[in-house]
Formats: C-alpha cells, sequence, structure tokens
C-alpha cells in the first residue's frame, strides 16, 4: 500500500508539472530503464524467424461437394475469418518503439486477426489459413490510432471486431457488429461461407476483479456472458467455428515488479486485481474462468456449430531468461503482446487448431511446442478440431521446433526456452496506453468512482494525441 502510494505520489508530480504525457513518460527514470533493458532482451531473439518461409504442408482443395458438417471443415474451406476480443486481438502497442506512438493498434499483425504481409514474413491466423484458402476474407489491416470504440457498419471486409480495453460485458455489442458486417458485405455468401471466428476476451476482467464493484466478474458471470455470446453466433451466424481463447492469466505478469518498476506503476492501472489479489487467488480465479469455459463446448457443440476451447497461450508464469521473465514477450508498456509474441501466438494457437483436443499442449509445457514453424493440417485427419470431429485413430502432425537457442539465447536451457513461451502471454490486454494510465492516476486519485475502464474511452485518447 505504501509502495502504491508513493507511486501514485511520485507520478502526480510528475503529471502536475509536465503537460505532455509523452514527455512525462520520458522523463521517468524507470520508464528509461525499462526501455533499456527490454533492447537487450531483442538481442536474444534478433534471428526469430517471423512467418514461416519454407511452409511445406501438403497443398489441399476444398472439400470435394461440400463439408459434412462445421466439424470437419478443412482450412481450404475457410471462407471468412472474424474476431471478437479487446486489446490484444487489436494489436495494441504490438510494434510500438517509440514513446509517441504508445496507443497505436497494430491491426495487421494481430496473431488471431491480422493480414498484413504475407506467411513469408509474418505469422497470423489469417496467413496462415489464406494460404490453404487463398480467397480467404475478413483480415484486419495496419495501423489505427486514438478510437476505442467499435466502429459500427464498416463497410470494408475487416471482421475484426475487437475493441481496447473490452470486457466480457462488450461482448453482445461486438458480436452484433460482425453479424451486421457479414449480412451487409457482398463479399460474403452470409448462409453457405464457412466462418472461423476467434473469441478472446477476459484478461482485463481478471486485471479488474475485486477493484470496481460496478460489475460482477465472477467466473460464473464471466463464462455466462461468454455462453450468451456463442449461443448468438449458433443461432445467427450459420457454420461458424469458434476458436474460443481463455484469457491471457495476467497474473503471470505480476512476475516482471521485481525488476522492472515500471511495470509496476503501470499494472497499478492496467491491472489494478494484481495488487489486491494474492498470488494463490489469482491462480484459482484464473482457473476458474478457464474450467468454466471447458464445459461449454459439450452444451453448444451441435451439426452446425462448432466451437474448441484453445489453450495455446495459457500459462502459469512467463518464461524466463536472465533470472527475469523474457521481457521480449512483451510491449513497450510492459502489458501487451510484442509483435514477437504475436507472431509466436499464431504458430502456438494455429497448432492446437489443427490438433485433437486430447493432444493439445499450452503454454507450460513448452518443449512441445512450436516457435519457428508452422503446423500442417494432419493428412489423415485435415480438420479443424472440434470434441465432435471424427478421425478414428489418426494423429495430427506437429512438425519439430527448430533450434530453440534462437529464440532462447545460446546459453539456453530448456527452462529459458520456456520464456519464450511465457512471452505469449505477455500481458496483453488491456487497452490502456501506458500515457493514458498515468493521467488516470491522477483522477482515481481525485475521486474514487466506480467508472467502467476509463481510461479505455476514446475522450482520453482525443484529450491525449
Ligand atoms: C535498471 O535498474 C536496475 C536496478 O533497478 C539496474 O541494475 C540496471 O542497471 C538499470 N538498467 C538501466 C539500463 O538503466
Ligand atoms: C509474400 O509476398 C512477397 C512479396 O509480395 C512475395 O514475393 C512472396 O511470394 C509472398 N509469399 C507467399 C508465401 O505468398
Ligand atoms: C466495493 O464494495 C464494498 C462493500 O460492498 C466496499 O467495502 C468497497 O470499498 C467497494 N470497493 C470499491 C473499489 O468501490
Ligand atoms: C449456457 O446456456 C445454456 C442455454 O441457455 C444453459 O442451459 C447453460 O446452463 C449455460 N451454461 C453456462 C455455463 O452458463
Ligand atoms: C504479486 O507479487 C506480490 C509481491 O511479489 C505478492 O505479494 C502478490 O501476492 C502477487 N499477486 C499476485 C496476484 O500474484
Ligand atoms: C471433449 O469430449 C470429451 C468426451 O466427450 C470430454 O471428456 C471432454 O471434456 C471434452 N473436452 C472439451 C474441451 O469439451
Amino acid at each position: 500500500m505504501l509502495t502504491k502510494l508513493l507511486t501514485v505520489t511520485a507520478l502526480l508530480s510528475v503529471c502536475q508539472s509536465i503537460i505532455d504525457p509523452r514527455s512525462i513518460l520520458d522523463s521517468l527514470p524507470s520508464y528509461k530503464n525499462y526501455t533499456e533493458m527490454r533492447k537487450k532482451y531483442f538481442e536474444i531473439i534478433r534471428d526469430y524467424p517471423y512467418g514461416d518461409s519454407d511452409l511445406r504442408c501438403t497443398p489441399m482443395d476444398p472439400t470435394p461437394g461440400r463439408p459434412k458438417d462445421t466439424h470437419h471443415i478443412r482450412p481450404s474451406d475457410i471462407r471468412i475469418i472474424a474476431a471478437i476480443g479487446d486489446s490484444l486481438t487489436a494489436g495494441r502497442d504490438a510494434l510500438t518503439e517509440s514513446t509517441n506512438d504508445i496507443g497505436t493498434e497494430y491491426r495487421g499483425i494481430a496473431f488471431d486477426a491480422g493480414g498484413d504481409s504475407n506467411l513469408s514474413t509474418r505469422t497470423t491466423l489469417p496467413n496462415i489459413v489464406s494460404h490453404f484458402s487463398p480467397s480467404l476474407i475478413g483480415a484486419s489491416h495496419g495501423t489505427r490510432k486514438g478510437k476505442m470504440v467499435l466502429n459500427r457498419g464498416d463497410p470494408s471486409t475487416d471482421f475484426n471486431v475487437a475493441v481496447s480495453g473490452s470486457l466480457s460485458t462488450d461482448l453482445m455489442e461486438q458480436v452484433e457488429e460482425l453479424e451486421r458486417r457479414l449480412r451487409s458485405s457482398k463479399s460474403v455468401n452470409y448462409e453457405e461461407d464457412w466462418k472461423l471466428i476467434t473469441l478472446f476476451v477476459g484478461s482485463n476482467d481478471l486485471c479488474k476483479y475485486g477493484t470496481d464493484n460496478s460489475t460482477d466478474f465472477s467466473a460464473e458471470a464471466f463464462v455466462g456472458r461468454v455462453n450468451d455470446t456463442l449461443k448468438f453466433i449458433k443461432q445467427k451466424i450459420p457454420r461458424s467455428f469458434v476458436n474460443l481463447m481463455p484469457p491471457f492469466n495476467v497474473f503471470a505478469i505480476n512476475e516482471t515488479h521485481e525488476s522492472a518498476p515500471f511495470c509496476e506503476q503501470f499494472h497499478h492501472i492496467a491491472c489494478p486485481s494484481l495488487f489486491v489479489l494474492t498470488e494463490e487467488e489469482g491462480a484459482r480465479l484464473f482457473n476458474q474462468y478457464y474450467e468454466g469455459l471447458i464445459d461449454l463446448p459439450n452444451q453448444l457443440n451441435a451439426e452446425g456449430f462448432a466451437v474448441t476451447v484453445n489453450k495455446a497461450l495459457n500459462m502459469q508464469r512467463l518464461p524466463q531468461i536472465w533470472g527475469t521473465p523474457h521481457f521480449a514477450l512483451l510491449a513497450i508498456d510492459c502489458f501487451h503482446f510484442s509483435g514477437f509474441t504475436h507472431d509466436v501466438a499464431a504458430k502456438l494457437v494455429w497448432q492446437n487448431l489443427v490438433t485433437p483436443e486430447y493432444a493439445r499442449g499450452d503454454a507450460n509445457d513448452f518443449s512441445t511446442l512450436m516457435l519457428q514453424s508452422v503446423a500442417c493440417p494432419s493428412e489423415m485427419c485435415p480438420y479443424l478440431q472440434s470434441n465432435l470431429t471424427d478421425c478414428a485413430s489418426t494423429k495430427s502432425a506437429i512438425r519439430v521446433l527448430v533450434d530453440p537457442a534462437i529464440v532462447a539465447g545460446s546459453n539456453s536451457k530448456p527452462v529459458a526456452v520456456m520464456a519464450i513461451f511465457g512471452v505469449l502471454m505477455g500481458c496483453t490486454l488491456l487497452a490502456v496506453g501506458t500515457v493514458a494510465t498515468i493521467v488516470r492516476f491522477k483522477r482515481r486519485y481525485k475521486r474514487r468512482v466506480n467508472e467502467r475502464t476509463p481510461l479505455l474511452t476514446a475522450h482520453y485518447y482525443e484529450t491525449i494525441f
């Protein structure tokens, strides 16, 4: 508590003395320390091969005739890709390297929704699926700055409706907008096209747990909202396969505080629950969220609808290296995924999508993970895998990791390698920019109102940038 007060006081005094929030950051010694330290971790991964320029999956035609149901669709059958989520899916700050760019969303490289470049240099789910299905539409492109609100009625074929700062309470609004865009797009055959929709939310819910009485952030409430969203998709958006990602385990980023005071300062704003829950309570809460989601596929899967829980990014702690978390996993705000993490995440998430549920890995069992190449669907069972996908006794092809030392540094032990993984999880989510955070510090100090993520609203951004 004392540390917190001191931090707030220190930040406040800086806030009051300087007008441009960016210069506030640049004048914070802890920020300078963090950004300089972080550069060293990027040295470790400088040879990491973004994308997979040598993908050797057997070419695949769309299913002759048509797939028998949503549990047997090949990557080559997918025509539409879409995503619902928060700042992690908006790619927030993924490539931000200067204070001026803080708050920028790199929507074109978000692991689950971005379509910038191609698989030769950048791994994302859309870039992988496009490899099998060249007419795929729906990916998001480029960058966006400022507005943290849903762009209603976007007439383009950008079906990434994620908004930075979103909570599970925002899911319905997003899925309704997705339905609207799909129905109104001339490029979409609404009834016939096969759709892959990622739903990745809840990290911000975990961050607010216990710090905001205005919303119920219990696991039951969270799972209930996801359930409602899935039911909406099942009823209204035909031929959908949902890639349901549990929230990022935000409690893993607590560990950054020891080596990076800036991270602790920023997390007071971005993830206040880190300061009110114990490690055990955090772990239990995350597990309750996750366990709640695991039940949903059995309740909802049907002939015309598929959902699978994809735990590829689940981790208990951040991968370690040099005795600290691997900071190359984290964005400049010490909260979101770095561009490196987005690339790795896309590979891991895809691998799980083409692997039967019983054989899937998460980010804790690093040695079985594949960081440098993109997995091929098995030739015997080349489908997106749900609990109802039936391929009697076949195994999915899992390609072996290329030299893990490239990502872990030359003295790496397996443990160090794991760190990379951890990176994935990194921190992510919240949509808050660091600058906004500091501003909020100031406001929060004055009034203890329970507004919903006020920092995350467009208002602040318009003021700041
Ligand atoms: C950052 O601070 C730590 C101690 O908190 C110090 O050991 C380290 O040298 C500093 N790094 C830089 C780049 O200033
Ligand atoms: C990626 O784009 C580059 C440049 O446009 C092109 O040369 C290359 O063939 C593309 N690679 C793939 C895998 O499509
Ligand atoms: C939440 O409500 C409890 C009692 O209902 C109160 O003691 C606590 O101060 C409230 N917390 C916040 C952050 O408003
Ligand atoms: C999901 O919704 C269905 C149908 O309304 C309901 O029967 C089920 O209990 C819900 N499950 C959860 C975990 O909320
Ligand atoms: C965060 O770390 C602090 C100090 O290391 C610890 O007391 C606290 O329980 C941790 N909180 C969580 C949610 O992990
Ligand atoms: C998949 O189905 C099996 C058997 O029906 C069940 O035990 C398992 O929990 C299901 N997994 C998920 C993630 O729903």
